[in-house]
């Protein structure tokens, strides 16, 4: 659990700093550039994009919510219907790979939406230490999508 909450805050602290780090880039030019890959894509795929991965972060508070109750039927159950891999996801992530011409994206995609599958499988098998290790690898793959690609 104390794995869990330090990682949480890390993701927290991080994603506070990022905000910062973006309100630099606009006052000062020393500032190093960010040299991730853009996505190019319309500004309204992003827009979407932007409130899907919102939607994927509070999705992952739920996640853990259900954890704290030792609820892992519940858990595994939010993350197979909001994470899961399946025919829709395929077809948005292939989307977003096809239209912005970046392979990796769609493996990366995929690969988040395999781990959580994966996270099911653990709370399937009532394995409370093996959850919380799937799920800290599932995060993982949402923050190696985020060091190779921006908006
Ligand atoms: C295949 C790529 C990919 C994966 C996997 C991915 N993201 Fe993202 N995410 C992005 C991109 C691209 C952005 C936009 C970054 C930017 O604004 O420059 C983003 C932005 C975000 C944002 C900021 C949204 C906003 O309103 O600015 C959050 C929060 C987020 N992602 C959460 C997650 C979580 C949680 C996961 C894993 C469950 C995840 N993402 C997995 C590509 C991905």
């Amino acid at each position: 659990m104390k794995g869990i909450v330090a990682a949480f805050f890390v993701l927290l602290i991080a994603a506070g700093c990022a905000g910062m780090d973006m309100r630099m880039h606009r006052v000062g030019s020393s500032a190093p550039a960010d040299d991730r890959t853009e996505l190019k894509i319309p500004d309204e795929m992003k827009l979407m994009q932007k409130k899907m991965m919102r939607a994927h972060l509070a999705t992952i508070g739920r996640i853990v919510e259900a954890l704290s109750e030792d609820d892992l039927e519940e858990a595994g159950e939010i993350a197979r219907k909001n994470l899961g891999w399946n025919p829709e996801e395929e077809r948005r992530c292939a989307k977003v790979a096809a239209m912005s011409g970046e392979k990796d994206f769609f493996a990366l995609g995929r690969a988040m939406h395999e781990k959580a599958d994966e996270f099911v499988a653990y709370t399937t098998d009532w394995d409370k230490p093996g959850s919380l290790k799937a799920l800290s690898e599932l995060i993982g793959t949402c923050n190696a999508c985020h060091r190779r690609f921006r908006h």
